[in-house]
């Protein structure tokens, strides 16, 4: 190749895949495979390897970070970056808009109103559409130049499209999306490394690294929501100048809209907090900013803030309060979890008293104490979580030592005084008391009866915990002999037990039609599936989807039950530790005798002829779904699937055939396109279905 040709393959191939990234990170629609990729990046790193003239940093091969530079160099901002004033009730937000109506003298103003990232703010400078810089707020006057680390940050474009400014400084935020945060405080767990307090510091943690390369390994992402110093023209307002940064090749939330009046402004607040836990990042609030830049101007600013704009906060996730004391919940499988009782706090929109603390690793961990004060952590519907101690706040006693040890998991379990073991290389200390442990018999009835496994109506926890302490229920089987007399006579002793005596006739009808109901629920539970049943009983390890698999494969319950480790280990899915714990399970004389028992006590389940090789367009193949679908559920698309004959599998792998992403999908997503997969969107997922239904 002449130096002219080399140097025109090489802007060919930088094009192509700035297109390709752009394509991927900001429009989030691929369209090259990931193996073409890879094979245009490594042809230009050879080129630029061998001809260092046409070497450039803003190249798609840049963004893989470098060593260490020395420090951070300081960066004065040529328009300052402020702050927001923050509005928490709906008041406030109504004053905001009275007072800009008030002060423009229109009387409907228009706000740009936008989801506020919870990252960390940056400005990126471009300087003939290339860019030059990008730094970290600082105090707003000062920030300090992290551009090593943001050139590894894919959603950052390296090179404007289309015509840009001379000078332009586009701020936003930097921010680490939920999977990636998962992902990586998983890996950093098995490696025993720190794992990331919340998605926010690991955005700022990561942009803090000396060594790009570290960054490089950090899944970040950036939302562009204003404009520093810019040469020539602009749009007349903020909402248009975020379309041209978009077609600027910059990522804009998708969930910024124009809206008017407190009214306006209030349903965005409501439309946006109700996404807020399934959106793929954190965000804390949302921005209102009036809309029109000559409005702006005429609002001004006050100290560090502009009175044009306001972020009206969501309650917060996080709070802090002290612990009263530590307990252990013993779940199903003897699973013994520590759990935090503390002063009531009202976080995330609720009042809480107890938080987990998952196991005795991470008891030890956060070394929370009795006495200590926590920061918990409550998102959606999740139980609330001890994030930490804060260590200055502990208790001491006079001679300035801490007034309470370490704390320790019992050695013996609370509800049947069994001994408490932790196997080797696991994270989770058990009961070893088995079914003889009133806490596991009650876990197991419970799941026993939930609505996946054999769906007993009414069947809830209350009554089981009530149905095990009075001896009522010893194993499942005792279930399928309930009467209604024992129903009654057990919610009256229960009612005396908890101090409630309702002695009236119409009470005792009210039991009565009770006791009926639940009576009837049992008994319409004697007919159910072998996958079905296979799921309640509760084997480690056998979740839904392993108790079809086992289903479909042997057909019947007697063939799974005679089968040994080594016919298990034929099945799909089911490797050496679930084949083990299920030959164990099977093995144990107690749970051949509690399936004896369902029989005996009338319980039957549909069984079949074992299924190996399904026919259909899908056979052999196999397919995992993930994110969210809007035109059915993924069991429901699971079921579809396999009935055309494929595999369905929750984790992505080589062995792969296909995956389907909805929407929000994450870390899977992520996997698939690393490995190259075939990768289907829902209209795909159901044009597909639709050209075999
Ligand atoms: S605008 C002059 N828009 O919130 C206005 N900020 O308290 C400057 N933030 O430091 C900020 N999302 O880190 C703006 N859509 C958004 C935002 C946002 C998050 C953060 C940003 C800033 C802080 C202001």
């Amino acid at each position: 190749m002449s130096g002219r040709e080399t140097a025109a393959r090489i802007a060919d191939l930088r094009r192509r895949l700035d297109d390709a990234s752009h394509r991927y990170h900001v429009l989030d629609d691929p369209d090259i495979p990931d193996a073409e990729y890879d094979a245009m990046l490594r042809e230009l790193d050879e080129l630029e390897a061998a001809h260092p003239e046409f070497a450039d940093p803003n190249s798609p091969t840049q963004r893989v970070g470098f060593a260490a530079s020395g420090r951070f160099e300081p960066v004065a901002h040529a328009v300052p970056m402020l702050s927001l004033a923050n509005a928490f009730t709906d008041e406030e937000v109504a004053d905001f808009v009275a007072r800009i109506e008030k002060e423009t003298g229109d009387a409907a103003p228009r706000f740009s109103a936008e989801p506020k990232l919870d990252g960390l703010a940056i400005s990126l400078r471009y300087e003939g559409g290339a860019f030059v810089r990008g730094a970290t707020r600082g105090d707003g006057a000062t920030g300090e130049d992290v551009s090593a680390n943001l050139r590894t940050i894919k959603s950052i474009p390296l090179k404007l499209r289309g015509a840009a400014p001379e000078v332009l400084e586009v701020r936003g935020e930097v921010y680490m999306p939920r999977a990636g945060f998962e992902q990586y405080n998983a890996r950093a767990r098995e490696l025993g490394d720190k794992p990331l307090a919340n998605p926010r510091n690991g955005a700022a943690g990561s942009l803090r690294q000396l060594d790009s390369r570290i960054t490089a390994q950090r899944p970040l992402a950036f939302y562009a929501y204003a404009l520093g110093e810019v040469s020539g023209a602009l749009p007349a307002t903020h909402s248009e100048v975020l379309r041209w940064l978009r077609g600027l090749g910059f990522a804009v939330s998708p969930l910024v809209d124009v809206v008017e009046g407190t009214d306006g402004l209030l349903a965005y607040y409501r439309n946006v907090g109700a996404q807020r836990d399934e959106l793929p990042y954190d965000i804390d609030g949302v921005v209102y900013k009036l809309d029109r830049f000559d409005q702006q101007r005429a609002m001004g600013f006050v100290s560090r803030a502009p009175r044009w704009a306001i972020a009206h906060k969501f309650p917060a996730q996080e709070a802090a309060t002290t612990v009263e004391s530590i307990e252990v919940n013993v779940g199903r499988t003897g699973a013994v979890t520590p759990w935090v009782l503390m002063a009531p706090v009202h976080v995330g929109g609720v009042n809480v008293t107890r938080a987990t603390l998952h196991n005795a690793d991470q008891v030890a961990r956060l070394d929370v104490r009795k006495g200590d004060t926590i920061i918990v952590r409550r998102a959606g519907d999740v139980i609330p979580e001890v994030v930490r101690v804060i260590g200055e706040r502990r208790p001491l006693d006079a001679s300035g030592q801490p007034l309470h040890a370490p704390y320790q998991l019992p050695t013996h379990c609370p509800d049947c005084g069994s001994a408490v073991e932790r196997e080797a290389g696991e994270v989770v200390a058990r009961c070893t008391g088995g079914l003889v442990c009133p806490a596991q018999r009650k876990q197991a009835l419970i799941h026993f009866a939930s609505r996946r496994a054999i769906d007993i109506e009414g069947l809830g926890e209350r009554f089981v915990d009530a149905l095990v302490e009075f001896g009522y229920v010893h194993g499942i089987a005792d279930l399928y002999r309930l009467t209604v007399e024992d129903l009654v006579e057990m919610k009256q002793r229960s009612d005396e037990a908890a101090g409630v005596v309702p002695e009236t006739v119409k009470a005792g009808k009210v039991a009565t039609r009770w006791a009926e109901n639940l009576v009837a629920a049992i008994d319409a539970s004697r007919s159910t599936t072998l996958e079905r049943l296979l799921f309640a009983l509760g084997i480690r390890d056998v979740g839904e989807s392993t108790a079809k698999v086992l289903a479909r494969h042997f057909g019947a319950l007697a063939p799974l039950m005679a089968a040994d480790e080594e016919a298990l280990k034929d099945v799909p899915d089911v490797g050496p530790v679930v084949a083990a714990r299920i030959a164990h399970f099977f093995a144990e004389p107690h749970n051949r005798e509690a399936i004896a028992a369902l029989q005996a006590a009338g319980m039957h389940w549909s069984e079949g002829a074992p299924q190996r090789a399904a026919d259909g367009p899908l056979a052999g193949k196999t397919v995992v779904l993930t994110g969210g679908l809007a035109a059915m559920s993924r069991d429901e698309a699971g079921a579809r699937l396999e009935a055309l004959g494929a595999k369905v599998s929750g984790s992505v792998s080589r062995k792969t055939s296909l995956v389907v992403a909805g929407e929000a999908a994450g870390s899977k997503l992520a996997k698939a396109r690393e490995l190259g997969l075939e990768i289907w969107d829902e209209a795909a997922l159901l044009a597909f279905l639709a050209a075999y239904a």
